[in-house]
């Protein structure tokens, strides 16, 4: 492993510690809060995936100078906005799967309205601790706008809208349709990660703009890197079923372009989104090692 990437995996770790606390404590709402909603909310929550998306909230916070902790909850309110973004596409009426991050899907344990609820709830979690705890109020306010445009119609549910109807499609369509599916599905979720960490931290217009880049780039490499493991990656180490999407007529890189055509195409996203901090310089380190992380990746 070369140094950076060391570096990178050390800090994934203390932020992973730093935001599975605080999720912990988030996800208890008091005694209004039934227990079985409070228990599908954890259970979906609380399984352990990458987290991902709230590391780059933290990490994008530092780069642009600012104290990772004070982006916690904006990095806690993301993973909660993607984890409702999880179950839902869990349902019989989405993709219909049984497995998540290890478990059985929150629908299949617990019921599909209990499912759909559990979802519901974490949604609007996400904006009462944005609300609530992000300082100063106008910072708040401007992550609750970031976030409900990028989890919104035009962001990730329009994308869920799109990736359905492409299911129905009778041809492959063409790269700009599935980049336009890829983008809002994926894609701005994890770009919104990192425009609220820059945003915390109060960075300027030209390094917030590199970040804009930088997480666009990364959002759509993605979700190319998640196409080729649902073809090649092992079900146990994902905690998620395999070989589904060319069964259910997905949209996908590896299924229009073919599996060493969508490895380069993410693999240039990747040197874009490199490029587009490198004058961070040393702190746009592991924004670097963890673009190559995302389309290495095994899990
Ligand atoms: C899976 O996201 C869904 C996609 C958007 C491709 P992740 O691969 O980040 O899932 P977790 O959070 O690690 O479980
Ligand atoms: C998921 O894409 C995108 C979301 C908004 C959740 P996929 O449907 O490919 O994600 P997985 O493969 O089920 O994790
Ligand atoms: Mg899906
Ligand atoms: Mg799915
Ligand atoms: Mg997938």
């Amino acid at each position: 492993m070369s140094d950076s990437a060391v570096l990178l995996e050390e800090t994934l770790t203390a932020f992973r510690r730093r935001i599975d606390a605080q999720l912990e404590r988030y996800v208890d709402r008091g005694p209004d809060c039934p227990a079985v909603l409070r228990d599908a909310m954890a259970h979906s929550l609380l399984a352990g995936g990458k987290r991902l998306r709230p590391s780059l909230v933290m990490l994008a916070c530092e780069a642009c100078g600012g104290d990772p902790e004070t982006a916690l909850p904006a990095a806690c309110a993301i993973e909660m906005v993607h984890t409702y973004s999880l179950i839902h596409d869990d349902l019989p009426a989405m993709d219909d799967d049984d497995l998540r991050r290890g478990r059985p899907t929150c629908h299949v344990q617990f019921g599909e309205a209990e499912a759909i609820l559990a979802g519901d709830a974490l949604l609007t979690l996400a904006f009462e601790i944005l609300a609530r705890e992000i300082q100063p109020a106008e910072v708040a306010a401007a992550c609750c706008a970031d976030l409900a445009a990028a989890a919104g119609a035009a962001g990730m549910v329009g994308g869920q809208i799109a990736d359905l109807a492409a299911e129905q499609q009778s041809d492959a369509g063409t790269v700009q349709q599935l980049q336009a599916i890829h983008r809002r599905k994926t894609g701005r979720l994890i770009s919104c990660s990192l425009s609220m960490g820059a945003r915390i931290a109060g960075a300027d217009d030209v390094t917030a703009q590199s970040l804009t880049i930088y997480g666009d780039c990364v959002g759509l490499a993605f979700q190319i890197a998640d196409d080729l493991l649902d073809l090649v990656g092992d079900e146990a180490r994902m905690g998620k079923r395999v070989s589904k999407d060319a069964d259910r007529g997905k949209a996908t890189y590896p299924a229009l372009l073919g599996e060493e055509a969508s490895r380069e195409q993410a693999k240039k996203l990747v040197q874009e989104a490199c490029r587009a901090v490198e004058p961070l310089g040393e702190r746009g380190q592991r924004l670097t090692a963890l673009a190559h992380f995302i389309i290495e990746r095994d899990r």
